[in-house]
């Protein structure tokens, strides 16, 4: 299955690709995953997104493209994919169309998880995650165990959640016509618990729970 999930910032894409990820045995590629990082590891290409990532603005297609990209090349993709942030401007889907038409491993599917834009704000800055194991927690609806090592992200004040909402309401959106004219696009309501959620998105797939 070669899949991608859209949806605004604090949708639960992170959320759901992991439960995909475990379910299906395919890899989650989260590019926000990958450029973190990268900015982590104080690398060239970490320093140069952590200025956009802090500001809330997306980092130039060119970066990620070539992020992604590499990423495909990977064995362990040739089952499929579970794409999770990526793509999220016309420019960047046009490469990955054009990558994966090449390889001949066309999208399978694309879902887009649909929740109100009052509840993003919310569900991003109560947001914490384990360093050490990538579990996303939410302080209110997915409370963390006592052990985990928590960190809250850069981006997720509430400033800048709001540029990035803005970001993808002026640049990401425009994807939902893009992929409902290949016939890919599924829309999935993203309110409730996560499991109501999950299920809904096999659904979407075709899957049983
Ligand atoms: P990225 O890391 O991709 O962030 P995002 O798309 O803004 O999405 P989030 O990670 O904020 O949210 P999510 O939808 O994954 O929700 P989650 O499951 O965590 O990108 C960060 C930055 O990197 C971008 O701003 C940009 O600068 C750069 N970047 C990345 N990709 C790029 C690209 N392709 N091009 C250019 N720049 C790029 O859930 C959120 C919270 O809600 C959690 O606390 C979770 O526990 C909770 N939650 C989840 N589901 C539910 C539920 N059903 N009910 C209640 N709470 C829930």
């Amino acid at each position: 299955m070669r899949l991608i999930l859209l949806g605004p910032p604090g949708s639960g894409k992170g959320t759901q690709a992991a439960v995909l990820e475990a379910k299906f045995g395919i890899p989650k590629i989260s590019t926000g995953d990958m450029l973190r990082a990268a900015t982590q590891a104080g690398t060239k290409l970490g320093v140069e997104a952590k200025s956009y990532m802090s500001a809330g603005k997306l980092v130039p297609d060119q970066v990620v493209i070539g992020l992604v990209e590499e990423r495909l090349a990977d064995k362990d993709t040739a089952p499929g994919f579970i794409l999770d942030g990526f793509p999220r401007t016309t420019p960047q889907a046009d490469a990955l169309g054009a990558l994966l038409a090449a390889l001949g491993r066309p999208i399978d599917r694309v879902l887009q998880i649909d929740v109100p834009k009052e509840l993003l704000v919310e569900r991003a800055t109560l947001r914490r995650t384990d360093k050490r194991t990538g579990q996303i927690y939410h302080l209110k609806y997915s409370p963390p165990p006592p052990d985990a090592e928590l960190e809250h992200r850069d981006d997720d004040r509430e400033e800048t959640v709001k540029k990035r909402l803005d970001s993808y309401e002026s640049l990401t959106a425009a994807l939902l016509p893009y992929y409902d004219r290949l016939g890919v696009l599924r829309r999935v309501d993203g309110v409730g618990k996560p499991e109501e959620v999950t299920a809904r998105v096999l659904g979407a797939l075709g899957v049983s729970s």
